[in-house]
């Protein structure tokens, strides 16, 4: 008998009765199939198991290996970058990017690759040759190397309250002087033999090496600056002996990263606002670093007080300031 295909669908797609054993025998079929095939499968599998095992051992085994030169080769540079400290002087590329893009916010220029690239084989070689340290993340140091002579300040001198080992003012001098641009720097620093800070325990420096004038003295020339381009003011930035000394001139950069206290900050910001040159460049350095909060509310009472600065903007954990004489004041004005 044939059965169409069309009567077969009219009947509601139930099989006929006629159809149900071929149906079966087909299912059947395919079950044996489906096992026979499985089962070539597991015998293929199975016959070639012990080559692939070996062959992904083999793999394993070469990426072990050449991860552990890798490491090997890694391992002196690595040493060579911590420089006696907590962190090191390494930085990643999304790291470098977002602090150029700080940099271009705050200073307009835009090409900054070539000269960051210096900037940071500076820091590594000043570190490098220098005895101490300098203080902070390798992004806040790169900042302030690469931002504050970008910033064009007016001709004149440099001052940094609070030097340390004075690595970082023979760097600055070193930016400087990249752009052409020859600068005096006069370092302020009690350096009694240990970093001090307020609430500090004033124990040992993590370099291990003691904060004293023979040193900052060695570290400046170290860092390529001649004798007759800086000068050390051994004291307290809140001493009047201190402040008669440095202040016998006008500043047109100064860096303010001494006592980072409220009172500290506040006291510093207030007698530099009386010693620098109109359109000076003021450097406030551990600005909006969750462990100094005194270093914002120092700079926000002294403003409040009177002390005329313009917040540019920051790069890392610095903050920018302009100073702006006012009408009246006495300070020397920028050049044009
Ligand atoms: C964070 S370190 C300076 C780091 C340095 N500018 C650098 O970049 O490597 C702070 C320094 O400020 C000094 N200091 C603390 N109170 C000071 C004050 N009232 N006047 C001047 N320096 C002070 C400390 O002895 C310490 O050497």
């Amino acid at each position: 008998m044939i059965v169409h295909r069309r009567t077969i669908s009219r009947q509601g797609g139930q099989t006929p009765s006629l159809l149900r054993p071929v149906t079966r025998a087909r299912w059947t079929l395919r079950r044996w199939a489906d096992r026979v095939m499985d089962e070539r499968v597991e015998r293929a599998v199975a016959r070639r198991a012990p080559q692939l095992q070996h062959s992904v051992d083999a793999t394993v085994d070469r990426l072990a290996k050449s991860l552990a030169e890798v490491e090997r080769d890694l391992f002196p540079v690595r040493h060579l970058l911590a420089t006696g400290r907590r962190g090191n002087r390494t930085i990643t590329e999304p790291q470098l990017e977002r602090l150029y893009q700080q940099v271009r916010t705050v200073t307009g220029v835009q090409r900054l690759a070539g000269y960051g690239r210096q900037t940071y084989r500076s820091l590594i070689e000043l570190e490098l040759r220098g005895v101490g340290r300098i203080a902070g993340s390798t992004s806040n140091v790169l900042g302030k190397l690469m931002t504050t002579p970008l910033l064009a300040p007016p001709p004149g001198p440099v001052l940094e309250i609070g030097t340390l080992y004075g690595i970082f003012a023979g760097g600055l001098l070193r930016q400087f002087r990249r752009l052409g641009d020859a600068r005096h720097v006069t370092v302020v620093d009690p350096l009694v033999g240990v970093q001090l800070q307020p609430g500090s325990m004033g124990g040992g420096d993590l370099s291990g090496s003691p904060v004293v004038p023979e040193l900052v003295l060695a570290n400046l020339r170290l860092s390529g600056a001649d004798d007759d381009e800086f000068r050390l003011i051994q004291g307290y930035s809140t001493d009047p002996d201190t402040r008669a000394a440095a202040g016998d001139r006008s500043y047109a950069v100064v860096i303010v990263d001494g006592d980072h206290s409220e009172q500290g900050v506040y006291e510093d910001l207030r007698w530099v606002a009386g010693c620098c040159v109109d359109g000076a460049i003021v450097v406030l350095d551990d600005f909006d670093d969750p462990g100094w909060p005194g270093v914002r509310s120092g700079f926000e009472r002294a403003c409040a007080d009177g002390a005329s600065f313009t917040l540019i903007g920051t790069v890392s954990t610095s903050a920018y300031l302009r100073f702006e004489a006012s009408a009246g004041d006495h300070h020397p004005r920028r050049s044009p």
